[in-house]
């Protein structure tokens, strides 16, 4: 529809232009000056940045009009801008601080204010770049942050790249809800440097932007500081699913469960993959539920196994990672045929012969013993008699 009637304006454009020799409207004569001081402002949240302006001069032609700002802002080497209109006089947003920023303004017009098209001012523009210090390669590498059971924040990293002996690192962050960016107060270390940051518990910290900074210090040269942003729900890492079971339903199908991990997370949030190994056949197959039936390839298999890991859902975040594998579970086809086949009957035959040797023994024992007995009794009544 709005390329419909943008289509119809033109051409009526066009019309009145080529036909009354282009009388242009009253519109043109309308005009109005940009935002004033516009720039961007870094309050020290580590990325979280800024952009503030006040009102254009000479407005006072405009005062039933709410007048809007159109904003455009971006990371240096970006290839699109965001967009925002607005009637407010600020702007905040989450930028990666490892590059510059740009941003530009103009003010607008709506169409109602100035009976016909909008008007736009000409564009303020602004940029903040802290040139970094350092080289590239004395910043950490290889940041890695889990978020264990939705619960337990932990980040870790290797230092940069041919640093001197003495440089050591520190963790910063911020995210909405804390007045300042923080220090990392456990870090993990090794060799007496810091290695990583277990985090302290932290309050409603999912579903924003989580801002961290691990910058460095040594004597001897200056060291690069990294910046990073997610969101803590998309590292989640949940704990693998426990009491895995197996059970026949009938002879061609078995019904696999295990438990929903324990912890702070929905159960409608998890994910499961599942290995399930029949005979020498392995399936991998993935599930929302906890609980599925799978047909068996065939009713002779003997051993089917059951592993199964879990990972936060679509639902409920946007990324995750795997937990660790279950515990295998097994279930064995035609047990007790087997029980009866190699271990019963040779336990029963050596039970037999264990038997019968020991009463064998016993009925030895008892004879030798009555021997013994009745030649005592013979000495004993000698002995009387030669009294
Ligand atoms: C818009 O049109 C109305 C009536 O046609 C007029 O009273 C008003 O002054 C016009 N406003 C501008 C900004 O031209
Ligand atoms: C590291 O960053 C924090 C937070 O921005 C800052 O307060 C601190 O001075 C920085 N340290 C170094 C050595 O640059
Ligand atoms: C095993 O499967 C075969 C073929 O599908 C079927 O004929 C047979 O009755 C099944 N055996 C049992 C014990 O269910």
């Amino acid at each position: 529809m709005a390329f419909v009637h943008l289509d119809i304006r033109c051409l009526y454009t066009v019309l009145i232009c080529t036909s009354f020799g282009c009388v242009l409207s009253s519109n043109t004569e309308i005009k109005v000056n940009p935002p004033l001081d516009f720039e961007i402002v870094d309050p020290g949240y580590l990325g979280y940045i800024s952009m503030q302006w006040k009102p254009p001069l000479s407005l006072d032609n405009f005062k039933e009009c709410t007048v809007e700002y159109e904003l455009k802002y971006r990371n240096f080497d970006s290839e699109s801008w965001k967009t925002i209109i607005t009637t407010n006089l600020y702007y905040k947003d989450g930028f990666d601080l490892n590059k510059g920023i740009e941003a530009k303004i103009h003010t607008l017009l709506p169409e109602q204010c100035t009976n016909g098209s909008e008007v736009y001012s000409s564009w303020s523009e602004a940029t903040y770049w802290t040139p970094p210090q350092g080289r590239g390669e004395t910043k950490i590498q290889d940041l890695d942050c889990e978020y264990y059971n939705w619960q337990y924040l932990l980040c870790s990293w290797k230092p940069g790249v041919d640093v001197p002996f003495d440089t050591n690192y520190n963790l910063f962050y911020w995210y909405e809800g804390l007045d300042q960016a923080i220090e990392c107060a456990e870090y993990m270390t090794s060799n007496g440097k810091n290695t990583g940051c277990r985090f302290p518990h932290l309050k409603s910290p999912d579903y924003k932007d989580f801002y961290i900074c691990v910058n460095g210090s040594s004597q001897s040269m200056l060291i690069r500081s990294s910046y990073f942003i997610f969101q803590l729900q998309n590292i989640v890492k949940p704990l693998p699913p426990e009491y895995l079971s197996l059970t026949m339903k009938d002879s061609n199908e078995i019904s696999l469960k295990w438990n929903v991990p324990r912890g702070p997370i929905p159960e409608r949030c998890f994910f499961y993959e599942i290995i399930l190994t029949e005979d020498y056949t392995t399936w991998v197959f993935t599930t929302m539920e906890n609980e599925m039936c799978i047909k068996r390839t065939s009713n002779k298999s003997h051993q089917i196994c059951l592993l199964v890991r879990s990972k936060v859902n679509i639902y409920c975040s946007d990324d995750g990672i795997w937990s660790e594998w279950s515990e295998e579970e097994c279930w064995k086809g035609d047990t007790w045929k087997e029980i009866v086949i190699y271990f019963m009957i040779p336990f029963g035959f050596i039970s037999l012969f264990v038997l019968l040797v020991t009463l064998l023994l016993l009925y030895k024992q008892r004879s030798v013993l009555e021997t013994i007995f009745d030649s005592r009794k013979e000495v004993f009544t000698r002995q009387e008699t030669l009294c």
